[in-house]
Parts: structure tokens; sequence; C-alpha cells
């Protein structure tokens, strides 16, 4: 098995291994460019349905593209139905060939929660122990799992257990249980006492927002690593030292320098039409920006990349 994370784990010595957690609608491969630019050690993809790539679904697989500078790459899958985990492993490695796959078992989403997915998933352990199993029998990739603190009865560690014996690679725990969904304290304990429950890589997730505080948690935890999400939108810098106290006008600065980047990468890999789907990451990064409201609200009327390209080459810090 080609195990990557083992080597970025021994490549970091005593540092923390620093990823970029899945986001759907937002960890598109231009996002993933730009923080892997900025320094993340390796990506995630948004989170990719079994269902839609068994029938090898065009727009599910262009989605999936990746540029080979995001290298390592992993691509996040979710579905319940281990059959379609078999075949959208098998399609993927042949035809986008990422670096590794990771199972999606957090999701509070009703929708994900309906098809036995996500943390529904979690909450069963012979079903997420048979698709674990079914993946790893059917990929020569590396697995991960991304698991909450608990999900209905079952939690983090009864789950570990159930699956101690399983060559799965890495783990990224958001810590935070299914009831809490995104808010809340991360439970740092629990974090910390998986590692005697599972032997690969772990990352800790949730509420992690600086350099600093994933070097805490890092070295609080026993953990290999950390996976920034909401903390990275806006702010994709903050994988790098060199901008860990950007603030003022320099951070204004780069905050725009950065989102023209990005939109342009959007627009290449897109095409004209997506426009619409920047507008978030967009606002993210004009967020502290005097008339925040003001701007928002242009942002929301632009109709096209030359707009929002215009409006943000006016701006004046
Ligand atoms: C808009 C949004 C989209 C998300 N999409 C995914 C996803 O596709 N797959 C996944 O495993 N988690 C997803 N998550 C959860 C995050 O990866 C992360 O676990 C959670 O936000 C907690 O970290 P944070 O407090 O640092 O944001 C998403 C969260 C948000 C807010």
């Amino acid at each position: 098995m080609n195990n990557f994370w083992q080597e970025l784990k021994k490549s970091k010595k005593n540092e923390p291994i620093l990823a970029l957690a899945p986001l759907a609608g937002y960890t598109d491969s231009a996002f993933r460019f730009i923080c892997k630019e900025f320094g993340a050690d390796v990506v995630y993809s948004e989170m990719a349905s079994v269902s839609a790539l068994s029938y090898k679904s065009d727009k599910t697989l262009k989605l999936l593209k990746f540029n080979k500078k995001e290298r390592p790459y992993v691509v996040q899958l979710f579905g319940s139905d281990k059959n379609q985990f078999i075949k959208a492993v098998k399609i993927l490695e042949k035809k986008i060939k990422p670096d590794g796959f990771d199972i999606n078992f957090g999701c509070p989403v009703r929708k994900v929660l309906k098809q036995g997915a996500g943390s529904k998933l979690m909450g069963d352990l012979s079903a997420s122990r048979e698709i674990i199993e079914a993946v790893l029998n059917n990929t020569k990739l590396s697995l991960s799992i991304k698991v909450r603190t608990s999900a209905f009865s079952v939690d983090l560690i009864d789950f570990l257990k159930n699956i101690s014996d399983l060559p799965v690679s890495a783990l990224m725990i958001h810590g935070r249980s299914l009831k809490q969904l995104f808010s809340g304290p991360i439970d740092l304990e629990l974090i910390k006492e998986s590692r005697n429950y599972f032997s690969g890589v772990i990352l800790a997730n949730g509420g992690i927002d600086s350099l600093d505080q994933a070097r805490d948690v890092y070295r609080n935890t026993g953990v290999d690593g950390v996976a920034f999400a909401r903390g990275v939108l806006g702010q994709p810098w903050i994988f790098s030292e060199k901008f860990q106290n950007v603030s003022g006008d320099d951070r204004k600065k780069l905050a725009i320098e950065t989102a023209l980047k990005h939109l342009k990468l959007v627009r290449k890999n897109r095409g004209e039409i997506s426009y619409n789907e920047f507008k978030g990451h967009l606002a993210w990064y004009l967020k502290d920006f005097s008339g925040a409201s003001s701007l928002r609200l242009k942002i929301m009327l632009s109709k096209s990349y030359q707009e929002m390209q215009e409006f943000l080459s006016t701006i004046e810090v």
C-alpha cells in the first residue's frame, strides 16, 4: 500500500501536519491549490457521493480533478452502500488518481443522514466496518476516515475499537459530537485518549483558527497534526508562518491579492458561468473590511467574474 501519511509524519519532525479539511462548497481545486501554496501539507476534496460516482457522473468526476501541485490530495467519499464505495474507488483510481481516499463518518446534514451516510454510518458499527473493509480490499491507495466524538449511541472509542485490526492510515477527529453540530467546545481529552486506540496518523479538527492554536493542540494531545476548516476561509495564509501576525492594512492587501489570484484560478478551472460559486469565498476575504455590509451587497449583485475582479481592484486600502 502507498502510505503517504507516514512519509508526511516523518517529514514534519516536531511540527504538526497541517491539513485542509473537506468543506463542501469551498475546497475545490482552486482553493486547495491556494492553500497548498501557503503551506498546507495535505488537502481534502469536498465530499463526493459514491452513488453519483458509481454511475460515472461526469459532473462529480470533473469536480474531483486536481492540479499535481495539490499533492498529497485526498478524495473524500460519502455514502452507505458497500458496492457503490467499491465501484467509486475503482473509477477514481483510474480516472482521477488521488493519493488517498477518505470516508465521511461525520456529516450531520439531514439529506446525508437519510441515506444512512455521514454520522448515521458512524452510529452503525457493523455497517461502518464493512464499508471500511470493502474500500481497503479494493484500493492500493491509503485510506483515512473522518469522524466525530460521538454519533447516536456510538462514541469515538467504541468506533476505534471496532476497527482496530484494520490498516486505516489516518484519522481526522472533529472534536464535537453529532449533537453539537458545528459549535461548542472541542473534546481535547477524548482526542488525546484516541491515541491509545489508533496507531495511524491522527489529525485534530474543530475550532482551530491559527498556527499557534494548532501547535498548542499538537503539544497537548499527542496528535500528529491538525485540520483547519472554517478557520481557513478568507485567510488561506493561516498555513504560513510568514503571515501569522499579518494585520491592519497589510492583511487587507494580502486578502485582496489572494482573492484576485483565487478568482483567476477558479475562472480558469470552472469557466465563466461558475462565478456565483465564488461569491461565498469573496465574502470571507472581505469580512473584516470597513463597510463590509455594502461590500457584501456588491458581491451579491455581481454578474460576472469580470465585475468581481474590477470591484476588487478598486477597493482602496
Ligand atoms: C460549509 C461546510 C462544509 C463542510 N463540508 C464537509 C465535507 O464535505 N466533509 C466533511 O467531512 N466535513 C465537512 N465539514 C466539516 C468540516 O470539515 C469540519 O469538520 C468542521 O467545520 C469543524 O471544524 P471547524 O470548527 O474548524 O470549522 C463542513 C463544514 C462546513 C462549515
